[in-house]
């Protein structure tokens, strides 16, 4: 009887451990749940992408994530990168082919990343890397091109250097009054020249040298920086002015005043030109140091990632 009279005391003392087993795992398994959860959302938050940040390169904005900034090569600015702006330019830019570019003169519009993921647009044929204008071997000039911010004054220059961009030339005027503080005069040998003045000095290289001796030093029509009207040759126009005392110190002195040596020694593979020590291109300060690299001088191919070669 005891026995018959204990079973429900029993069976319900059993439901009731059974009730509180299952509670108890449900919390550990809410428990180890939420567990989970907290790692996941842990490794998520490490994985995340650091915070973008805006590079001012040659006075334009970049917007670069570390990584890519890294891989660029590029020095970040000083501050909290998470303070910085968050945007990118670069989002959804491909890069482009540049072995496949033929007369850019005549590409009305196109946009992509160089090889070093700068911004590379052609508008209008005008190609702009990083918002400067470009003019090598692969990307040419319209042949209506006649620089917008002419003209010097070239009162007392005895040759014509119409359109000969005004910032350009007065930089050329302000290293010139530096060097003659040193007793060192810089004449100038060449400015602006003209699509058509190109083509006939190109053709006259080629006849007297071969076309291929005359594409080692001369451009071709469309090619020159000369029609940019951003370059400038100093005199003597010649492998003579490289150790002259003029042009050891434009060799070392040119990037205070934004101008670059723009075919350095040592890098014909890459402009495509002999090395030209009076050649000076004006690309602002801040790039024109980068590229002196403490003497060293590096290339805007180099510096942007672009090739210069003729693809047609
Ligand atoms: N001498 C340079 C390459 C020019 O002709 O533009
Ligand atoms: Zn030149």
């Amino acid at each position: 009887m005891e026995y018959s009279n204990n079973y429900p005391n029993r069976n319900r003392s059993r439901k009731k451990k059974r009730k509180e087993d299952y509670s108890m795992y449900l919390m550990y398994g809410v428990l180890g749940f939420l567990i989970i959860v907290l790692i996941v959302v842990l490794l998520v938050a490490l994985k995340k992408p650091k915070a973008k940040i805006t590079v001012a390169v040659d006075e334009q904005q970049h917007t670069l994530d570390r990584s890519l900034e890294e891989k660029l090569g590029l020095r970040l600015p000083n501050g909290d990168p998470e303070d910085i702006n968050t945007e990118t330019e670069t989002d959804n830019l491909e890069k482009i082919d540049q072995s496949t570019l033929k007369d850019t003169g005549s590409i009305s519009s196109l946009k992509g990343l160089t090889e070093k993921g700068f911004v590379l647009e052609i508008k209008d044929g005008i190609t702009y890397v990083d918002g400067l204008l470009i003019v090598n071997k692969t990307f040419a000039l319209p042949e209506s091109f006649v620089p917008s911010d002419a003209t010097a004054d070239l009162t007392g220059v005895s040759y014509s250097l119409d359109n000969f961009d005004k910032t350009t030339y007065d930089a050329f005027e302000k290293m010139k009054a530096e060097a003659a503080k040193e007793g060192i005069e810089l004449k100038l040998g060449s400015g602006y020249r003209s699509y058509s003045c190109q083509v006939d000095l190109w053709k006259e290289y080629a006849r007297q040298d071969s076309e291929a001796a005359a594409d080692t030093y001369s451009a071709r029509g469309g090619h020159s920086e000369h029609q940019s009207g951003l370059c400038f040759d100093l005199s003597p126009v010649s492998d003579s002015f490289t150790n002259t005392p003029a042009g050891r110190w434009v060799n070392d002195n040119c990037y205070k005043f934004g101008l670059c040596i723009r075919f350095p020694k040592g890098k014909e593979d890459i402009t495509g030109y002999k090395y030209e020590s009076w050649h000076c291109r004006y690309v602002g300060e801040e790039l024109a140091a980068k590229l002196y690299n403490n003497g060293d001088w590096i290339s805007l191919e180099e510096y942007f990632g672009l090739e210069s070669k003729y693809n047609s």
